[in-house]
């Protein structure tokens, strides 16, 4: 999306343009067929010049599987109020799938035993992740994180099933 520029050194004319998948692409997975699910979404600025060579690809993404959640407790009906408010708050940075943000449904158990302090207290919030006390209380976060464990039980288990492998 980045606007290329141009300059010369030494009367070497360059084009340059920053790159990576991202900027107004958040909320949404990368499309399957896009560099960015193939390659790591590394943000970079490339600068092309005549007779210039090769661009250095990015490595390769891994494709982590879904790591075991933590146990599904939460009632059905505390589920299905923590979608609603993942839907509301979360979904238009947060997207399932290969994406600019962390696909929630992936979290390691080291960040769901902290998830209350990163969406309440900002313990995430230099890395981009405001608090959100201002607007959700510390049941509604529970209901989000059941929400959550629900969904990542749905994609773990069929990561082990073959028809259903993504
Ligand atoms: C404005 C964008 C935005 C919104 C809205 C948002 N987040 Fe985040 N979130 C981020 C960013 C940026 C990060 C840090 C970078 C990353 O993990 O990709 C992050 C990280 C996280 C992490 C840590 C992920 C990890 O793997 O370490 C959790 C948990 C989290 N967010 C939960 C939530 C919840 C729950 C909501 C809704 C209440 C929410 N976020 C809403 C942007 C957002």
């Amino acid at each position: 999306m980045a606007a290329p520029m141009t300059y010369a050194v030494n009367n070497q004319q360059y084009v340059a343009v920053q790159v990576g998948y991202g900027g107004s692409g958040i909320g949404i997975p990368f499309p399957r067929d896009s560099a960015a699910v193939k390659y790591q979404n590394v943000n970079r600025i490339i600068a092309f010049k005549l007779g210039g060579t090769q661009v250095p690809m990015p490595p390769n993404r891994a494709n982590e599987a879904f790591p075991e959640p933590p146990p599904r407790i939460a009632p059905e009906a505390t589920v299905r109020t923590g979608e609603i408010l993942f839907f509301q708050e979360c979904a238009r940075c947060h997207a399932f799938g290969p994406a600019a943000i962390s696909d929630l449904r992936k979290l390691p158990s080291g960040i769901h035993a902290i998830f209350k302090d990163i969406v309440l207290k900002g313990v995430l919030a230099p890395a981009g992740m405001e608090r959100f006390d201002d607007l959700l209380s510390d049941a509604d976060v529970d209901a989000i994180h059941a929400y959550l464990i629900d969904e990542s039980w749905t994609a773990y288990d069929a990561q082990h099933d073959p028809a259903t492998a993504q």
